[in-house]
């Protein structure tokens, strides 16, 4: 029936057949972020010039549909929607695969490893010479969550190439950062000063694959032969060497145990799969929904609780059924880390930057006004002493989704916060 025009008919990607057929293959990739990929011919990056090759194994030309890589949940609905077969450029772990089960994984092309960049001559040469002073890390990466681990101090930065511009600017002595970006923002600033030191730790090498819809076990297999060929080849360790990667190793996922414990980095991609879009980016809550920043230890047991069997009536869905008792456990291990994010100027008056925490912080669970809401009780009735105020602001609530704030501001912040809230009831 020629001239037929189908309306209202969902997109498909593509099954290996219909790419064989049409001998086109049409890839995702972030129009602006080099080394990965970019939509200038002259340096389309290092995903997009393997993934030329790869095509070229199926017997096809790779097509490039730009979409921002800002949000990955975004970003990978390109694929259940058909706007794209093939999203290159994602890690292959157990928990990012569990988190979108929709979505199949390709073997790894290569093994993603952190560097330190620090100056020449600046006394850091490994990473045990980070104890002493902050590195500059992007907030909530593999680097930032290492650190955390191993209690060294940290500043994070919203972003990597932020964190790089730290340890240039010389406000911090170093920084953690992935090997590919910052070996090109390192090439790019043409900075002699600047040396990059290789770290080994496994827990901060993590492997890279492609991503497709599942349904198609015939694309999978020929996707996995393409990459183990390339890289048998040598065609991928050049194709990243040229970009200044440094250069992949044997290493396999398939051979990688299955994680048991909970897992901060499974529980952003969960999170950002699940919870970012009610809890807000970095769960920084907002309107009815709680802020899940720095959740404290104790209260594990209670977050997962309620994370299982939700609230319903409350608009807070139960996850019970669709994530595991560990998975919800590894959310926790993420919220748990995150650092609040106060947004003011770096040299506000005490009293405003008190201003600012309550309206960001405290608020959302104690109510703009701190008169209670039903996470969290009223601070206008609180009846103890000032300094009981100020002990469990800092302190927090063990247990509770009272988390403590030492370390996040300055007790002097809490004290004017304890003189805020007077003046909101006294207004009341
Ligand atoms: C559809 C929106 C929505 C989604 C999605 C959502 N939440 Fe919630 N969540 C809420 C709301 C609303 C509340 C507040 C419920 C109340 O008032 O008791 C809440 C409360 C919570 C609480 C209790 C906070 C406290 O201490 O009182 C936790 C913990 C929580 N959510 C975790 C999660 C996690 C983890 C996910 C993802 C797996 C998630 N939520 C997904 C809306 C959502
Ligand atoms: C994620 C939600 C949450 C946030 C954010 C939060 N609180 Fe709380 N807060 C609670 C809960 C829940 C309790 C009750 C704990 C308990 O059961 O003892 C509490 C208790 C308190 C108490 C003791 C109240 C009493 O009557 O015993 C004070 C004081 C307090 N919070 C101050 C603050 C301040 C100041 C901030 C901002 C810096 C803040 N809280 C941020 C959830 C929160």
């Amino acid at each position: 029936m020629a001239g037929l025009v189908v309306t209202g008919e969902a997109r498909q990607a593509k099954t290996l057949a219909e790419i064989r057929t049409s001998k086109s293959v049409t890839v995702c990739a972030d129009p602006d972020n080099l080394p990965f990929s970019s939509r200038d011919p002259g340096t389309p990056g290092y995903d997009v010039e393997v993934m030329r090759l790869v095509a070229a194994e199926l017997g096809a030309v790779a097509e490039l549909k730009w979409v921002s890589t800002v949000s990955a949940r975004r970003a990978l609905a390109n694929l259940t929607e058909g706007e794209c077969d093939l999203f290159p450029g994602l890690p292959v772990s157990p928990g990012f695969a569990d988190a979108y089960p929709r979505l199949g994984f390709s073997r790894a092309y290569y093994t993603m490893r952190h560097v330190i960049v620090t100056r020449v001559g600046g006394g850091v040469a490994g990473v045990v010479d980070l104890r002493g002073s902050p590195t500059a890390v992007e907030a909530l990466s593999p680097a930032d969550l290492f650190l955390l681990g191993t209690g060294y101090p940290r500043r994070t930065y919203r972003t990597q190439e932020a964190a790089f511009a730290a340890v240039r600017s010389g406000e911090t002595r170093a920084a953690l950062l992935w090997a590919p970006k910052a070996g090109w923002f390192v090439q790019r600033a043409g900075v002699a000063d600047l040396t990059m030191i290789r770290v080994a730790d496994p827990d901060l090498a993590v492997d890279f694959g492609i991503a497709f819809l599942r349904k198609d076990q015939a694309l999978a297999a020929a996707v996995d032969q393409a990459i183990a060929k390339l890289r048998a080849n040598g065609a991928v360790a050049t194709t990243l060497g040229r970009y200044g990667v440094p250069l992949v190793d044997g290493r396999e996922s398939a051979t990688r145990t299955m994680i048991r414990e909970p897992d901060p980095i499974e529980g952003r991609l969960l999170f950002e799969a699940n919870c970012e879009q009610c809890h807000g980016i970095d769960g920084r809550g907002g309107g009815a929904v709680p802020r899940l920043q720095a959740y404290p230890l104790g209260a594990e047991a209670r977050f997962v609780r309620t994370v299982l069997e939700g609230r319903n009536a409350r608009g807070m869905p139960p996850w019970g059924g669709l994530l595991t008792d560990l998975q919800a456990r590894s959310i926790f291990a993420y919220v748990h880390a995150l650092v609040p994010v106060i947004e003011m100027a770096a040299n506000a008056p005490v009293d405003e930057r008190a201003r600012q925490v309550f309206a960001q912080v405290c608020a959302t669970c104690h109510g703009v006004q701190g008169g209670g809401t039903s996470i969290a009780p009223s601070l206008q009735a609180f009846k103890g002493t000032d300094e009981q105020f100020v002990e469990t602001v800092l302190s927090g609530r063990p247990g509770t989704a009272m988390a403590p704030y030492r370390g996040v501001f300055a007790p002097d912040v809490a004290r004017k916060i304890r003189d805020h809230v007077r003046q909101l009831s006294r207004v009341n």
